[in-house]
């Protein structure tokens, strides 16, 4: 065992901060047994020395500023997990770099935006940046795709990346409720945050889609190019028909290679019962990768919290004592190909939609003229319930069609009106 223990700092100390501390600390033999030397925290930055995080603080070098911990001398690799996408934790991991540190860091917003240019300096500094835990928490799946997958090209990938949505969307099918005490509930239990936009709107979703599609294809990082949708307007009634309709509705992020590009979405769909993917609930995650020679491999676990999150981190960072370094991406930076986009209007897929209708004569005629108008064909129609002055839900699902000749169609059904609201789709997945 070499006598010379890798020395960490730490720079916020949330759940996942003192997370990466207890396994550092409680799994210390087994950890330095497989690292061939002890891995010790030797230095905290945090904004407030007096709160009682439940353990003694006096170990470690207290340093009230990050940007100073990133200089220490005595550190060999910084933890990141102050977050946010810009400002302190960038600079952070700027410095860090250029005072000779390795970095583990569970920023996915910043690695979404800035990723490239970090990657470039770690480079040039011959420094690692760690990002395991950026991506769906617990599940390793950016090492699933450099090990075990290394020798074979995926083709695409795809995956529930956000346990708040998943959790929102399993609840409101559970118990029937709406999507806005879902949401409370969810806060309140500390499952999303008090501000949930990032999460709820699909764009937490696609940081880390945008990370693994670099990662997966070989491509410089492309987030502006996701095409993002979220889950506020799921309706109660829309899980039930999905349920009716042999689907369940999730939040999926996908990124696939097709013959003009690389298409990356967010967004809500209904997936088939029949695909495991459908059966994974509440706050887990799961990534599907479909690759030559192997098919199709699927990953599940926690997203997040202090558990996952934390071992995420300590893999990486048992990965440095080993010296295993290895790019951000991959692949070096200037390996890794631009990304040619294809953008969402070569989409081709089919839908459901629903109309809140007046039910008289003719709505149905309306509709199909609408769709037909449209070169838009419908595979299956339902109505339930029947009220003579109250709406009621008529829903179709088409076949497969691009998503401009639909909102045509939606539009002059709307103008017509036949409806009581702005009809809703939502796209349909088979894989
Ligand atoms: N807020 C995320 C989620 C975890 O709900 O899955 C961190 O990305």
């Amino acid at each position: 065992m070499s006598n010379t223990p890798l020395k960490i700092g730490i720079a916020g100390l949330g759940t996942v901060g003192i997370g990466v501390i207890k396994i550092l600390s409680e799994q210390s033999s087994i950890i330095s047994a497989r690292c061939g030397r002890e891995v010790n925290v030797v230095a905290i930055s945090a904004q407030d020395h007096t709160k009682e995080r439940g353990f003694d603080l006096s170990n470690y070098v207290w340093h009230s500023d990050p940007l100073a911990m990133a200089t220490n001398e005595n550190i060999d690799v910084v933890v990141e997990v102050i977050g946010g996408s810009s400002g302190v934790a960038k600079d952070f991991i700027e410095i860090a770099i250029k005072n000779q540190k390795h970095v583990v860091t569970a920023n996915k917003a910043l690695i979404a935006g800035a990723g490239l240019d970090l990657a470039r300096s770690a480079e040039l500094a011959g420094k690692t940046i760690g990002i395991e835990a950026a991506v769906a928490g617990g599940i390793p799946i950016v090492k699933a795709i450099r090990e075990g997958l290394s020798g074979i090209g995926i083709h695409q990938l795809f995956g529930i990346l956000n346990g708040t949505c998943n959790y929102i969307l399993s609840e409101m099918r559970e118990t029937g409720r709406d999507f806005d005490e879902v949401l409370r509930e969810a806060q309140d239990l500390g499952y999303a945050e008090a501000d949930p936009t990032f999460d709820i709107d699909g764009i937490d979703t696609a940081h880390k889609l945008a990370i693994l599609s670099s990662i997966a294809f070989g491509c410089e990082i492309n987030f502006e190019s996701v095409h993002v949708e979220g889950i506020r307007h799921i309706s109660p009634l829309d899980i039930q028909f999905a349920k009716d309709l042999g689907y369940r509705i999730k939040l999926l992020g996908m990124a696939k290679k097709t013959k003009i590009g690389i298409q990356q979405r967010v967004h809500p769909c209904m997936v088939p019962i029949s695909t495991p993917i459908a059966h994974v609930e509440g706050v887990y995650n799961a990534v599907v990768t479909e690759g030559s020679f192997v098919g199709q491999t699927m990953y599940e676990g926690r997203g997040a919290g202090e558990g996952p999150t934390a071992t995420a981190i300590v893999a990486d960072i048992i990965d440095i004592a080993l010296a295993r370094n290895t790019n951000l991406f991959l692949l070096p930076t200037d390996k890794l190909e631009k990304m040619h986009v294809a953008p969402m209007s070569s989409y081709r897929g089919s839908y459901y939609a629903r109309f809140m209708v007046i039910d008289k004569t003719g709505v149905f005629a309306t509709i199909a003229n609408a769709l037909n108008d449209n070169g838009v064909s419908m595979e299956s129609v339902l109505q339930r319930g029947r009220s003579e002055s109250e709406a009621v839900p008529v829903v179709l699902t088409t076949h497969e069609t691009d998503e401009a000749s639909l909102i045509r169609a939606l539009e002059a059904i709307e103008r017509s009106k036949v409806v009581v609201e702005p009809p809703r789709f939502i796209k349909i997945e088979s894989f």
